[in-house]
């Protein structure tokens, strides 16, 4: 009969309730996070005398072999056990005999025990993840500092708008990057107080002491209530939210790389060992990389609504239904896990077609608004006017099928008299760039000073 079954049952559970029941399959997980919670349990109750020294260091070791057998692959797993915690302590009581393996579980519940050993898995795979961004950002900044000089159209509507350097656009993905680390940081900070010792749901009568395992375990505190510490699943939520922002900015960025690399714009060509090919067409090499990331982003919105959704009729304290709460978060984290892993690789092995960002910059008019800026500052033309007068003159220039970067000084002069000789030198596309130097912009000083900040922003991160 399975451990959870205490006296009050006759009868051995059907085969179809031990299946829908159990969550050992996924819940196995946390089968480190779960000995190491037990073993600083089974050290404070033999602090607190509620078990012997002698029995804690029998509990201790036979968990240290538990946790052996399943770093081994020797642990067998059986669905009955309903779930890790049971798994672990029935093969404790195996190995160490009932008599002393059964004491394991004075003052606490299993609900006390999974709310903790989630939040150390979302905690220590909250850091994982904070890694992973940093070296992708690191990544960024590495191509950056190569283009501080690499001119490409920046857009709005996916059309030309103004002139930018690639450095700069990156650093615009660098900055959600940098804020989806502070918020994975600050998640955690909210989340670092153990719920070990709310037991079921209302506290011990047993005199735990909360505060020890808390720090044996590495947590800064203790949770305040011991209803809501069983009942709460705002960690898991919020690592479903920050991985589903992560993600969003991901698919943002992998949206780009798709356009970048199609021979409409050629930016970027994918290397080899990051493309894939077409089982018909021998010609293609595809963006499957990128595409899957966009694609992967769906099913991580999916795992956050899920919970939400599980959570938000629940009346308090624990209910079964919370046990819906990992296979989602597991399944984030490794989404998450594999495509920061390789984008950073996807990145890191592109080239950058530098000739083809620049020559596209010469359609579009990206200059434009320079010569509606000359109006203003050296004419005093109203903005509404200039802006107006500077229509007339690229629509000369779409007549004369030149780029407005390139039109002629006489034919510019034709179209306004306030438009003097010395205007052509603001339609040239790096001194348009390099003009937007207001704080933030994409002139090149600017940008120099965006990457220094990332630069000391990431090496300030601890
Ligand atoms: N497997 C359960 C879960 O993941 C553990 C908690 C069980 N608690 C209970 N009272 N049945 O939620």
């Amino acid at each position: 009969m399975a451990k959870s079954r205490s006296g009050v049952f006759e009868k051995e559970a059907s085969t179809l309730l031990d299946r829908f029941n159990a969550s050992l399959p996924f819940d196995k997980k946390l089968y480190k996070e779960d000995i190491e919670g037990s073993l600083a349990h089974a050290s404070m109750l033999a602090k607190q005398g509620i078990l012997t020294k002698d029995e804690a260091k029998t509990i201790t070791n036979g968990l240290k072999t538990v946790l052996n057998e399943i770093e081994n692959g020797e642990f067998v797993f059986d669905l009955r056990d309903e779930d890790i915690h049971m798994a672990v302590e029935k093969r404790l009581g195996e190995i160490i005999g009932e008599e002393i393996g059964g004491k394991l579980h004075t003052a606490r519940s299993r609900n006390d025990q999974v709310a903790l050993d989630f939040r150390l898995y979302v905690q220590k795979n909250s850091l994982h993840l904070i890694a992973l961004i940093k070296n992708l950002i690191e990544t960024l900044l590495d191509i950056a500092k190569k283009n501080v000089d690499t001119m490409l159209p920046g857009m709005t509507h996916l059309q030309h708008a103004q002139p930018i350097n690639f450095a700069f656009h990156l650093l615009a993905y660098m900055c959600m990057f940098r804020r989806d680390i502070e918020r994975l940081d600050s998640s955690y900070k909210r989340s670092d107080f153990s719920p070990l010792g709310s037991a079921a749901l209302a506290g011990s009568s047993y005199a735990v002491d909360r505060i020890y395992t808390a720090k044996e375990l590495g947590f800064s505190g203790i949770t305040n209530n011991a209803m809501d510490s069983v009942s709460d699943r705002d960690f898991a939520l919020e690592i479903l939210f920050n991985i589903s922002v992560l993600m969003m900015h991901v698919s943002r960025l992998a949206e780009e790389l798709i356009l970048w690399s199609s021979a409409e714009f050629k930016f970027i060509t994918l290397s080899d060992e990051y493309s894939t090919g077409s089982s018909i067409m021998p010609q293609k090499k595809n963006p499957d990389v990128p595409e899957l990331l966009r694609g992967k982003t769906g099913r991580v919105y999916g795992n956050l609504i899920g919970l939400l959704t599980v959570l938000k009729g629940l009346p308090l304290a624990y209910n079964k239904d919370m046990q819906e709460d990992k296979e989602g978060v597991f399944d984030s984290i490794e989404t998450a896990d594999i495509s920061m892993r390789i984008l950073n690789e996807t990145l890191k092995t592109m080239s950058i077609n530098r000739d083809n960002m620049s020559k596209a910059c010469a359609k579009g008019h990206l200059s434009a608004t320079d010569l509606a800026d000359y109006l203003v500052t050296h004419s005093n033309t109203p903005f509404r006017e200039a802006h107006f007068i500077t229509g007339k003159a690229v629509a000369r220039a779409e007549e004369l099928g030149v780029d407005i970067s390139q039109i002629s000084i006489e034919e510019l002069k034709k179209v306004d008299d306030r438009i003097g000789d010395d205007a052509i030198r603001f339609l040239n596309l790096e001194a348009s760039m390099n003009a937007r130097n207001s704080k933030g912009g994409t002139a090149k000083s600017e940008t120099l000073l965006q990457i220094k900040d990332m630069e000391d922003w990431l090496t300030g991160f601890k």
